[in-house]
């Protein structure tokens, strides 16, 4: 059979990892997808380095809308990222009836409604397995493996960059600044940083699967999105020393209320095989009704990694491309017209356990007034810590571990306790989850 015809849109750190891993594993993909896949036509802004890649094994052009309105092509990769330029070329390639396999989970999690009923349109496939957890195959395992399930919650760990961030902190104690540096070298980062530190990209990649669990419209606007750029050195130790892990956690959960979307630092106890996941590596924990807890790790970012949930993705397509549209796995998984309108809730609404840290004055009464003001909120405490205050030191800091709460209560109480004259800092909240 004729090969099946790829045009690939940015070769740079994902984009090259691809052409490598479709030629250097040719003969057994082909094998795998029934006929060839073969890349025909490359679109980069760099027209030097992409020939440098491509090495003369295809067309280099400098202007993307020449592929995906090349007859020709069947398939086009998007590795552009963005929202802009990509947006318009997704568009133009379903509009032209070709198939998209993108990377882009920034462009999915803000326009992908628009992008998936496109292509419902259309009859066209939209591939996005390397959007979410770089290399683990989460979207097939959540659509296909799990489709048995009422998931119940999904928590992720799905920035490589913040994670390899708070693992270097932790573990060699070096600077925040110089690991997000190397991250940026090694190709992990995300082409504005903040998106990975700021846990933006986490909340793109959570809103994605929480669309495919719950079998709701993707609502990235609707989610809560907390960084790692405030955590302290000394969180993170005190952290330990009560036996917890901080990760920059995703977390998608269905309640009766509805569904709390949220990406934020968390305590984990530092036994759970999730709080051990270290470096860029990527882990996601789906909860099903039937199946129970499952854990899905593997490297969730860089170049080949990444490439081969593309790769992944173009055997899929090339295997459905004759397959009747009505017959194909629906982009998020539940059929088009029975999404859900659950709705997602607002962060004040969450239950969580809480870590409070605050620094205080060493004078009697203290404890005694922040417990009142927990107590007054219907807040109760499971663990405390009070350090011995440094010699010649008048003051301390109080760590407090509460059980569930709810955050608008938290939020009073901290307000409250922030009032205190002898309370010295801000009072720092980091959220709990004891994941089992
Ligand atoms: P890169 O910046 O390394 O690659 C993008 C390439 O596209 C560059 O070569 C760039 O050229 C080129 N480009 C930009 N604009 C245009 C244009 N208008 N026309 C043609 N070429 C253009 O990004 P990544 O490979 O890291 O990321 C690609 C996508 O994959 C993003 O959506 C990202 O979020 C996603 N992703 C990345 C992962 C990773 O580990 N890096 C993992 C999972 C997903 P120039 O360099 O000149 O700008
Ligand atoms: N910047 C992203 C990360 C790339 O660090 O996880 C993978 O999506």
């Amino acid at each position: 059979m004729k090969s099946i015809k790829v045009g690939l849109l940015g070769i740079g750190t994902v984009g090259g990892g691809t052409f490598k891993v479709l030629q250097r594993n040719q003969e057994e993909i082909m094998r795998r997808a029934g006929r060839g896949i073969e890349i025909a036509m490359v679109a980069d802004r760099d027209m030097e380095r992409a020939r440098s890649i491509t090495n003369g094994a295809c067309e280099v052009v400098n202007d993307a809308n020449l592929v995906v309105s090349h007859p020709d092509i069947d398939i086009v990769i998007e590795l552009i990222g963005g929202y802009t330029i990509a947006k318009e070329l997704v568009l133009k390639a379903i509009a032209n009836g070709k198939h998209v396999v993108t990377a882009n989970k920034a462009l999915l999690a803000t326009h992908g409604n628009e992008i998936f009923a496109a292509a419902h349109a259309k009859g066209v496939m939209v591939a996005f397995e390397a959007a979410v957890a770089g290399g683990i195959p989460i979207i097939k395992a959540l659509r296909e493996g799990l489709t048995a399930n009422r998931i119940q919650w999904i928590a992720g760990i799905i920035n490589g960059t913040s994670n390899f961030i708070l693992s270097e902190m932790r573990s060699k104690g070096l600077a925040f600044g110089d690991v997000l540096k190397e991250a940026q070298r090694l190709g992990y980062a995300e082409a504005d940083p903040t998106f990975d530190i700021e846990g933006i990209d986490a909340a793109h990649k959570l809103t994605l699967l929480a669309s495919i669990a719950f079998g709701v419209p993707i609502q990235f606007d609707k989610a809560y999105t907390e960084g790692i750029s405030q955590l302290t050195a000394e969180d993170i130790r005190y952290a330990e020393q009560l036996g917890y892990r901080i990760k920059l956690l995703g977390i998608a959960k269905r309640t009766e209320a509805g569904i709390e979307l949220r990406v934020h630092p968390t305590l984990i106890p530092a036994q759970r095989l999730i709080a051990n996941v270290e470096g860029v590596m990527n882990a996601v924990l789906v909860k099903g009704d039937a199946v129970g807890a499952t854990l899905y790790y593997g490297a969730g970012a860089g170049a080949e990694p990444t490439a081969s949930a593309v790769v992944a993705d173009l055997v899929d397509v090339t295997r459905l491309h004759t397959a009747d549209p009505g017959h194909r796995v629906p982009h998020l998984a539940f059929q088009p017209g029975s999404l859900a309108d659950t709705p997602i809730l607002p962060i004040d609404a969450v239950i969580s356990s809480y870590y409070l840290r605050m620094r205080v004055a060493d004078q009697p009464g203290v404890l005694a007034d922040i417990t009142r003001i927990l107590a007054d909120g219907n807040i109760s405490i499971d663990a405390m810590i009070q350090k011995e205050p440094a010699e010649g030191e008048a003051q301390t800091d109080i760590i407090i571990l509460t059980h569930q709460a709810q955050e608008k209560n938290i939020n009073a109480a901290m307000a409250a306790i922030g009032k205190l004259s002898t309370v010295l800092s801000k009072v720092t909240r980091i959220r709990m989850e004891q994941l089992n």
